[in-house]
């Protein structure tokens, strides 16, 4: 949500910050900007729409340009309309600067501003919060960052560049990300590090609430009370090729091609002598002890994710688990004690709802485990234990191949529960261990199917509004498939329990509405098929999503996919797939731009 960037060095800084942001749009796309520092004093250069835009507006500026510091932003409104004038960089004084997250208390702040006499150009909080630090500004750019922060509420991560350190950027962060690596070719920080893995794959979180000070060769961490802090360095796996198509016209579709190797990547490393096993991450057993309840919390995808484990664990581990939507559970004093287990899903690790999720189930001394994707993240940092996904970088808006990883770390953690609680004996988790390291092969057969989905899709591509119905596993997975079609195809649908449809939704069904059906469960396949059958008498025009071991009568459809056989209870990881590419080849068929669905961002970091 937003995405900023800050250089200063012996490169271009125009040229790190256009690619930094370029790579960073996935978190906003509504307007962007930069400022540099130039022979004639800050340039700042803001445009409304894609960054694909600023860059041609930069370029209007040709060898003008010439600068070696500067700092970007890609937008996600939140406090102002799409325009020019709200979009960063923000300037007040001899202050610029750039901004990720909401200054909930600007309105008192402006006030207390036009009391004076000042008026802000824009309708933003960050112009505010620049007017703020400026105020607090005389010679001493720290002690103004430290001043301006006590007065500032809200969620931040600033890059500010002051008139009078024109080689300099300072930093500072609440809440929202911000990486920083230092160079040979300079001084780099950003919200992401697919902004700037291209010049390193080393490189620390700035701490929250510690200000950095970034100059060409160095960059110093201080504390609040200017004490020094040596940065905890990290590296990431990937290149910077992660963070780039590839080929593939869309981020979405190559990510869909990427699950095989990220559920590889993060099943194989967790089982040992063919069990699962977390000590690779550190996670010892003393987690799961004097457990009686589970509580897993997120958003969106993630908290599907969620739902697929609590089906999974209350089948195999007989533990009551709770699925709670972050924004919810984070204001409705939550039943957890130090008997439940808090299971946080998320890939950015920064999603602010899950984040304060988090930090209210420490505070009821629960104990929590995160399963995320970004290393580092606050979600990870904050957590008493992280079993990390290792899906790499996810660049499109709509998560596939994240969802996929949590779903398999959701599969690893009933199995090693299972085992510890004997609910299931040795054997039996052995099989089902095998089951899961079998999954990225079993999705790879899938990912060719798409031929046969392309032909769905302009089906349904004219739809007003359709459902997704299943029971189980099912259902939960048809959640999943309607969030991801509405979301990037703007096509209305809702997930219903298959026998839930007749007790008031079924009186939307008439001739040819579509029901994606998804029945894999063979254990309810004769309650599902009835169901089918109910909308299909309504005139439902029906596309069944099934398993090719399922003893289903075809002409019950008007569409049938099947997938590869498979344990029912594994049947969701390929049956993702085929709700995937509905959604991806619809999309893609009404011309619309898959990986930036309008009004969304990826990073959710603001409530
Ligand atoms: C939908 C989607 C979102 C995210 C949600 C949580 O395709 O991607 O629903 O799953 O915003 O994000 P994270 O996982 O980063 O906490």
């Amino acid at each position: 949500m937003c995405g900023i960037v800050g250089f200063t060095g012996e490169i271009s800084a125009k040229d790190v910050l256009l690619h930094g942001l370029k790579a960073l749009e996935y978190r906003g796309y509504d307007s962007a900007g930069i400022a540099v520092e130039t022979e004639n004093g800050i340039k700042n250069i803001k445009t409304v729409g894609k960054v694909s835009n600023l860059v041609d507006k930069v370029n209007e500026y040709g060898d003008s340009l010439k600068a070696t510091t500067g700092i970007g932003h890609t937008r996600w409104a939140t406090h102002g309309g799409v325009t020019a004038e709200n979009a960063h960089p923000h300037r007040a004084g001899k202050v610029t600067l750039v901004h990720n997250g909401i200054i909930e208390n600007y309105q008192e702040l402006a006030a207390q501003f036009k009391e004076k006499g000042l008026e802000p150009v824009s309708e933003t909080d960050t112009e505010i919060a620049a007017m703020v630090i400026n105020d607090c500004y005389t010679d001493n750019p720290i002690e103004a960052v430290k001043a301006a922060v006590k007065r500032l509420k809200g969620a931040y991560a600033f890059c500010i560049i002051f008139d009078d350190y024109p080689e300099n950027i300072y930093a500072i962060r609440n809440g929202s990300p911000l990486v920083a690596t230092n160079t040979d070719e300079g001084s780099f920080i950003a919200s992401d590090m697919v902004a700037i893995v291209k010049y390193s794959k080393d490189y620390f979180v700035l701490p929250e609430h510690h200000i950095a000070t970034i100059t060409k060769d160095s960059i110093s961490i201080m504390d609040l009370k200017f004490r020094e802090v040596e940065p905890d360095m990290m590296h990431v796996s990937w290149d910077a090729t992660a963070a780039k198509k590839g080929g593939y016209e869309y981020f979405m579709l190559k990510e869909i091609h990427e699950q095989p190797e990220a559920l590889t990547n993060t099943i194989v490393p967790r089982i040992v002598g063919g069990l699962p096993d977390f000590s690779v991450d550190g996670v010892d057993d003393s987690i799961f002890e004097g457990i009686n309840n589970i509580t897993i919390t997120a958003c969106g995808t993630a908290m599907h994710a969620g739902l697929i484990g609590k089906t999974i664990i209350e089948k195999y581990v007989r533990i009551p688990v709770n699925v709670e939507i972050a924004s919810e559970y984070r204001y409705k004093n939550p039943i957890v004690d130090e008997h439940t287990l808090v299971i946080l899903v998320s890939q950015s690790g920064e999603t602010a709802d899950t984040l304060e999720a988090l930090r209210l189930s420490k505070a009821r001394n629960a104990k929590t485990l995160s399963i995320v994707n970004v290393k580092g993240s606050s979600i990870a940092r904050e957590s008493d234990y992280v079993l990390y996904t290792h899906a790499g970088p996810e660049i499109a808006v709509a998560s596939t191949k994240a969802y996929m990883v949590q779903m398999s770390v959701m599969y690893l953690i009933m199995l090693r529960l299972a085992l510890l609680k004997k609910t299931v004996d040795e054997a039996e988790v052995r099989r089902l261990t095998a089951e899961l390291i079998h999954v990225p092969d079993y999705v790879k057969t899938i990912l060719d199917s798409d031929k046969a989905i392309q032909k769905i899709s302009n089906k349904i591509i004219n739809a007003n509004s359709l459902f997704y119905i299943g029971r189980g596993l099912d259902y939960v997975l048809s959640c999943e498939g309607s969030l991801k079609l509405k979301e990037i195809t703007y096509i209305h649908s809702e997930a219903y329990a298959a026998g839930e449809l007749k007790h008031g939704t079924i009186s939307l069904i008439t001739d040819n509405v579509p029901v994606i059906a998804v029945a894999t469960q063979k254990d309810v396949l004769a309650k599902t098929v009835s169901n089918i059958v109910e909308v299909r008498s309504r005139g439902a025009f029906v596309i069944m999503i099934t398993t090719e071991d399922v003893d289903v009568n075809t002409s019950l459809c008007d569409h049938i996919l099947v997938l590869p056989k498979v344990d029912q209870d594994f049947a969701p990881f390929g049956a993702a797939v085929m709700l995937q590419y509905i959604a991806y080849y619809t999309s893609y068929a009404k011309g619309l731009n898959v990986d930036q669905p309008r009004n969304l961002a990826k990073s959710v970091t603001v409530e």
